[in-house]
Parts: C-alpha cells; sequence; structure tokens
C-alpha cells in the first residue's frame, strides 16, 4: 500500500531508487514519482501517472542527478491517481520535499489551520498537508527541520512511514514510522531506506528495522540516529542482517511472479514443513506452542483474525484446531473485530494470521486483543514484519517472498502451519490421538511431491480455461473443509479476471443462490471424496439439472462425478483435512489462466496492492 525508497551515498541515486520502486511495485502502482538534490543544491522532482516505467520515460527528459533522493509508488487513498497527487510532494517554500505511505486522518483540521496561515495545495493528498505543516513550524518556531518533523508527528492522527529531504541539505534524509514499516538498509558509506528489505537486497546486507513511534536521522558520514517521537529520547538499534537474496525476488524463468508462485509450491511447503515434524514422523514440534505450553493448556477459546485469503485460512483452520483440539473457535475478519468491542480475557488465545505481517486491520485487532488480556499468536510469512513483532509468540511459514498482488503459496503456507499448529495444540492437550498425529503427519511430510503430482493438471486446466474466458459470473461451491477452499478459489478469480465470482457453501444453494443457475453461470464444485462426497454430489445434481455447467475437482480415481459433471479435475487423495491445500492448485491456475487469456496483469490487477497498510 505505497511503497518508499530512499538513498543517501555516494551513487547516483536515481537508478537504485528507479530499481527499489520496481521492486515495490505490488504495493501500489497509481503513479510513482522521485525527488532528488543534485550537486548545484537543486531539487528536482519527476512524476508520472502509471506504471514506474512511465516515471522512468518522464525523468528522462530532466535532471536526474543526484547522491541523494527519495522515491515513492502510490496506491491512491486521497485523491485520483495523477501527476500531481503523486508523491513526493514538496513544501510551498520549495525546500522540502516528503514520501508518506499511510492515512493521515486528521488531515482536514491541519489543511485548514494551514489555510488560515495562507498556505495554498496543488493536490488532493493528506501527505501534501504533512509537508506544508512541517514547513510551517520549520518557518514559524526558529527549530531544526528535524525538530519539526517530530513536532508535526505529534500532531497527526493515523498512519504513517515518511522520508523527508531538505534542498539546502543534501547530506540528510529523515525518516519515522507509526503503523507503516519502515527498513534502514545499511551499506558501506550508503544508507538505503525502503518500506520492505526488496530494494535493500543487493545493496547491503544489515538492517534496521525502524520500530513504531521512532524517528531515524541519516547523515553522510555519520552514525544513523535514532528517537522516540514521543520523548526525543534515543532508542535502541537493533542492526540485523537480512536474509533474502536476488534469486528470491526474480521472475525464475516463469512468465510472472504469479505463476512462478503456484509452481514453486512444492518446494515452499517442503520449506514451510523443515524440522516441523520428528524424524520418526509421529509428533509435531513448533517452538511457539512448546515455549508457551501452560498457556496452550489452559486455553477456553481461540479466535483467529485476518484478512482475504488469510481469512480463507483462518476458515480452514477454524476446522483444524475444532478437529483436533475440541476448543471453541472462532473466526473474524481483523477489520470487524476491532470495531467489535470482543470480549476477550487471559483464557483466550488470539491468532493473528497474515503474509505480509503488514495488514494495518490486522494489526490493529492484535492490538486491542493484547491490550485485553488475551495471549496473540502470529501466523505471519514476512520476517521481521510488524505483526510478528507485536505478537506474544507464532509461527513463520517461510514460504518466501510472494511478490504476485494474488496470494498462493502464502495460502497453502499458513494452512499447512494452522494444521501443525491444530496437531501441536491437540498433541499437547491430549485431544488428537497419536495414531491421527501420526497419519496426517506422514501425509504432510509427501505434501511436497503430492503437489507436484498435482501441478501436472496444468496443461488440462490451461486448456479448460479457454472455454470460460468469456464468462460473466462464476459459483464456488464446496462444503465442510473445501467451503473456504471454494471461497478462495472464487477471490483469486475475482482479483486478476475481473470475472464476478462467489463462493458458497454447496448445500446453501437451495436456499436462494440456486435462483441464479442458467446455462450462463458456471460452478466449480471442489469435491475430494472426503465425509460429504454423497451430499455434494446431490448438491452437484440441482445444479446440473437446471441447466448451469459443471467443473468439479475430484480425488483421482473417484470416477462418480464424471456422468454427472461437464468437467473433472483429478487430485490426488490426501486426508481429509489436507484437501484445501492440493484442491487449491488447480483453482489457482484456473483464475490464472482465465485472467491471462483475458489479457490482464495478474501480478498487479487493477485497484489492488499487496500489503493492504491502510484502514
Ligand atoms: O498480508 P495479509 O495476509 O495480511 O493480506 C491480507 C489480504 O490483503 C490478502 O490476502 C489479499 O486478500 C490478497 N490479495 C489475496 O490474494
Amino acid at each position: 500500500m505505497c511503497g518508499i525508497v530512499g538513498y543517501l551515498g555516494s551513487q547516483g541515486a536515481y537508478s537504485i531508487l528507479i530499481q527499489g520502486l520496481k521492486r515495490l511495485e505490488y504495493r501500489g502502482y497509481d503513479s510513482a514519482g522521485v525527488a532528488l538534490i543534485d550537486g548545484t543544491g537543486s531539487l528536482n522532482i519527476h512524476k508520472a501517472k502509471g506504471k514506474v516505467a512511465n516515471l522512468e520515460q518522464t525523468a528522462a527528459a530532466g535532471n536526474t542527478d543526484g547522491l541523494i533522493g527519495i522515491a515513492h509508488t502510490r496506491w491512491a487513498t486521497h485523491g485520483e491517481p495523477n501527476d500531481i497527487n503523486a508523491h513526493p510532494h514538496v513544501s510551498q517554500s520549495g525546500n522540502i520535499a516528503l514520501v508518506h505511505n499511510g492515512t493521515i486522518e486528521n488531515y482536514a483540521v491541519l489543511k485548514q489551520l494551514l489555510c488560515e496561515q495562507g498556505y495554498t495545495f496543488k493536490s488532493e493528498t493528506d501527505t501534501e498537508v504533512l509537508v506544508q505543516f512541517i514547513d510551517y513550524i520549520h518557518a514559524s518556531s526558529d527549530c531544526t527541520l528535524v525538530d519539526a518533523v517530530r513536532e508535526t508527528l505529534l500532531q497527526v492522527e493515523g498512519a504513517y512511514a515518511i522520508a523527508v529531504i531538505e534542498k539546502n541539505n543534501p547530506d540528510r534524509l529523515i525518516v519515522a514510522r507509526k503503523s507503516s514499516p519502515l527498513v534502514i538498509g545499511v551499506g558501506d558509506g550508503e544508507t538505503f531506506i525502503a518500506s520492505d528489505a526488496t530494494p535493500i537486497v543487493g545493496y547491503a546486507d544489515k538492517v534496521i528495522y525502524l520500530k513504531d513511534n521512532e524517528l531515524a536521522v541519516i547523515e553522510r558520514d555519520k552514525a544513523i540516529s535514532i528517537v522516540s517521537i514521543d520523548s526525543n529520547t534515543p532508542t535502541k538499534i537493533d542492526v540485523q542482517k537480512l536474509k533474502l537474496s536476488l534469486a528470491q525476488l526474480e521472475k525464475g524463468g516463469y512468465d510472472t511472479f504469479m505463476l512462478k508462485e503456484i509452481f514453486e509450491q512444492p518446494k515452499t511447503l517442503r520449506d514451510c514443513l523443515r524440522g516441523r515434524i520428528t524424524d520418526n514422523g509421529s509428533r509435531v514440534v513448533l517452538s511457539g506452542v512448546e515455549l508457551n505450553k501452560e498457556t496452550f493448556l489452559n486455553a477456553e477459546r481461540i479466535t483467529l483474525v485476518a484478512c482475504g485469503t488469510s481469512w480463507h485460512a483462518a476458515l480452514i483452520g477454524k476446522r483444524l484446531i475444532q478437529d483436533f483440539c475440541r476448543i471453541p473457535v472462532e473466526v473474524e475478519y481483523a477489520s470487524e473485530f476491532r470495531y467489535s468491542n470482543p470480549v476477550l480475557g487471559p483464557k483466550d488465545i488470539v491468532i493473528s494470521i497474515s503474509q505480509s505481517g503488514e495488514t494495518a486491520d490486522t494489526l490493529a485487532a492484535i492490538q486491542i486483543a493484547r491490550e485485553k488480556g488475551a495471549f496473540v499468536y502470529g501466523v505471519c510469512n514476512v520476517v521481521g514484519a510488524s505483526i510478528p513483532r507485536n505478537t506474544d509468540s507464532g509461527t513463520y511459514i517461510h514460504v518466501g517472498p510472494e511478490i504476485g498482488v494474488a496470494s498462493t503459496k502464502a495460502f497453502t503456507g499458513q494452512v499447512t502451519v494452522l494444521t501443525l499448529l491444530a496437531l501441536a495444540i491437540g498433541q499437547l492437550r491430549g485431544t488428537a490421538d497419536s495414531d491421527t498425529v501420526k497419519s496426517v503427519c506422514k501425509s504432510l511430510m509427501q505434501l511436497p511431491e503430492i503437489l507436484e503430482e498435482t501441478l501436472k493438471c496444468d496443461p488440462e486446466v490451461q486448456k479448460l480455461s479457454r472455454i470460460f474466458t468469456y464468462a460473466h459470473n462464476f459459483l464456488y461451491l464446496g462444503r465442510g473443509y473445501n467451503y473456504p477452499t471454494a471461497l478462495e478459489g472464487a477471490l483469486k478469480l475475482k482479483e486478476i479476471s475481473y470475472i464476478h465470482a462467489e463462493g458458497y457453501p454447496a448445500a446453501e444453494m437451495k436456499h436462494g443462490p440456486i435462483a441464479l443457475i442458467d446455462h450462463e453461470m458456471p460452478s466449480v464444485i471442489i469435491a475430494p471424496s472426503d465425509s460429504l462426497y454423497d451430499k455434494i454430489i446431490s448438491n452437484v445434481q440441482q445444479v446440473k439439472s437446471r441447466g448451469g455447467a459443471v467443473v468439479a475437482i475430484v480425488s483421482r480415481g473417484n470416477t462418480a462425478m464424471n456422468d454427472i459433471a461437464d468437467f473433472c479435475i483429478e487430485i490426488p487423495e490426501v486426508p481429509e483435512c489436507l484437501t484445501p491445500i492440493v484442491a487449491s492448485i488447480p483453482l489457482q491456475l484456473l483464475a490464472y489462466y482465465i485472467a491471462v487469456g483475458k489479457g490482464k496483469n495478474v501480478d498487479q490487477p487493477r485497484n489492488l496492492a499487496k500489503s493492504v497498510t491502510v484502514e
């Protein structure tokens, strides 16, 4: 949700910033911009609507010199995507340039105050208010720019990660954050800043994750200083080793990141499972559970909070925890939970699920849960992100950077970790019998090979996708463990192909949605051989007898659906609780090929951003 990059060092900043923006483009791509201070002390700004490539074209005609600069790729919140609303924004004095990720909630009040002081505005953004307010405090109270930034941030309500440069000082970069991520890359005589570590990979191998409410001053040839915004006192600087490689950020021969990430799943699940099942395959070992045995033994309820695809994983997690742990489980959208005045106490465990670890609603939900005394456990992918840093304990899914906006490998990683978690808690509480644990562990260990086998459906799904490229609506139906799989399949299709799709519990069709069925409304039925298979067969017959085309995802060798469905895609047979992982592979491929057939940009679908760091 907006990406920011900055550089201060001895190399030309422009190419580093552009490269950084391209790596951050998954966060937003409505418009992009860059601000540089050149050797003559002139502040040069270039902006363009659309992708970073457009910015490069625009900037090519101007001055891109300078050893210091800041840059931004935008996901619009205040004001439509256009050149004027693009960042960086510059103060009225022309001295200060700023980029911002987040939302300033009280911007209207601050803007009014500035207007009364004679300030005028060019854009519709909350960010321009921020830079003008810094300028106003700087000019009116004879303080340093660093103090003016800090004073301004004390007035601001909302979320921000910002980077600020001053025309008269080509040797200093000021950055600060509250509820939006910011990473500082520490190189040899050069410093990088970015919304996440990806732009820093290949340039620096040490990073500082700025904490909430911190402001850092980065000066040429000086040590970085970090203070608390509230108290203006120095805070402890924790320099960490960056564990990301360039190969992880590249497409590896695939046309798109999404396709690479779909095909990577055998490997990513191997990474996710590594070291988490004992060598003899009889037990799950999760340090987050081992270290908090008393909490898991005494828990009276578990609440799962998440958004989007992670929420679908949470729905599967509910089934898993109920089945293996026999504890009451609730699932909440983080965005609803945070405003629901939830009843929570010390015997509650709240599990937050998030790929990015930066989703604003999920972060707010866990903050509330902690305030109310619940134990908060995180299931996250991005190491060092805000969510894992704000939870009591947790488990990383370790599936590597997910760059395609539509989540694929993170979903299967989340469901795998939730399976491990449910088994680990069930073992501890004595609610999961050892034979069941062993049998699920055995299948989990075989999952990478099973997914390799599943991915062989690729050519068949690709062929099938051509039949449905021009459908306007789709239904995805499933039951039990696979009702959430249906929701996830529908979300994948919506996100990248812009076809309207709805996920529904198959048996609920007869209570209304069946009215939608006609020959123009295809249904995708997730029907592996599980405990509800016979039931779903009759649900499919109800659809078929009303003229709707049916694509069924079935377990290999199960032929009962052949006579009913129009098309069957076979997946390997696995224990019921693992069917969502396997069944989601053909659904990801189907959405992918339909979207590609329609000529859509699957990695950067319209209106979406990978990491939703605003409310
Ligand atoms: O990073 P998170 O898992 O917290 O993100 C949650 C959702 O924004 C995310 O899953 C979104 O729905 C994806 N675009 C789904 O493909």
